[in-house]
């Protein structure tokens, strides 16, 4: 499968080209080495999502290398999680997490959330002052792009004025019952590449009647319907997988294309809902 395909990129305003798919790794339903080497070896996978807060790094670190997969050959994500919020927390937590996966740098490391852990102190001088923090990392070349995750525009538009780099990247829930259209024109508007996280909703979209009626139509899966339906709204994508034959499935999505009239359809889907948790309410 490796040899038939070569994963689209999209380029972030800093001019890195980012692989559209990646493959998750987050805690929930565990970690599958397997999984990963038989992603990166055999499938073609060569984009990575994790974060300190998955608990992985060490395993992971060592799954990339078993997997034989060449450093510069994979774009990386790793993320920041609020109790490492600070400016000197940042940095230290940031070199702990490249010294845990055994990495040098990171293609792009994330602030996990907009907020602090505890209610105490303000949440836009934590965002400001570690943000500052991970600039310094992208001037030092430890972050070869820099982002944040779960952020709304109110969070965007304060460290705008609070901070000198733009963000790269923001990730955030993105599936057929999620679709958080005025964001996402926000940071196509600022230039902030949209990534998109639970592509399958954790699995709620798979049933969907609409989505599997499409995926009869086309005679893919409703997963390859999701994950296509994203990528061909220009949304990075990282669905997460722990059984290789769904990681496969997972993959086999550049060899057919979506009709206007089943992406209009996928687009009526949104019901507001959130599978994982809400920024909502974060001041
Ligand atoms: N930044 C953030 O705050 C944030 C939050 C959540 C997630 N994320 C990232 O986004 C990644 C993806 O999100 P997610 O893992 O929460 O949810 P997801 O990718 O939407 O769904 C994963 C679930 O779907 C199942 N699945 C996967 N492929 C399937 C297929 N082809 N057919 C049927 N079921 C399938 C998996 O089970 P099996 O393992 O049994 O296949 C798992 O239960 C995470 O792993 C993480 O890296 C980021």
């Amino acid at each position: 499968m490796e040899r038939t395909w070569t994963c689209p990129t999209v380029p972030l305003s800093n001019g890195l080209q980012m692989p559209i798919f990646g493959i998750g790794t987050s805690h929930m339903g565990g970690y599958s080495h397997d999984a990963i080497v038989f992603a990166l070896a055999d499938c073609g996978v060569c984009h990575i999502d994790t974060a300190k807060r998955y608990s992985c790094e060490e395993q992971l670190g060592k799954t990339i290398r078993e997997s034989g997969k060449e450093r510069s050959k994979l774009w990386l994500t790793n993320k920041l999680w609020p109790g490492d919020y600070g400016f000197k927390e940042a940095k230290k937590a940031c070199m702990k997490s490249c010294s845990a996966m055994g990495v040098e740098y990171f293609d792009l490391f994330l602030m996990h959330w907009p907020g602090l852990l505890q209610s105490e102190g303000s949440n836009r001088e934590a965002r400001a002052e570690t943000w500052r923090a991970l600039e310094e990392l992208y001037d030092e070349g430890v972050c070869r792009a820099i982002g944040v995750s779960n952020f709304l525009i109110h969070h965007l538009e304060q460290l705008k004025e609070d901070c000198s780099i733009i963000p790269h990247v923001n990730q955030v829930e993105y599936h057929p019952f999620q679709q958080p259209i005025q964001l996402m024109k926000y940071c196509h508007q600022e230039g902030i590449m949209f990534e998109g996280y639970c592509p399958l909703a954790k699995g709620q979209a798979l049933n969907e009647p609409t989505v599997v009626q499409i995926a009869e139509k086309y005679k893919r899966t409703p997963a390859q319907i999701c994950i296509r339906w994203s990528i061909q709204n220009g949304v990075i994508t990282i669905p997460k997988s722990t059984r290789k034959e769904r990681v496969k499935e997972n993959c086999q999505v550049f060899d057919f294309q979506l009709e206007k009239e089943d992406m209009d359809m996928l687009g009526t889907l949104h019901d507001g809902r959130h599978v994982t948790w809400d920024p909502t309410n974060v001041p």
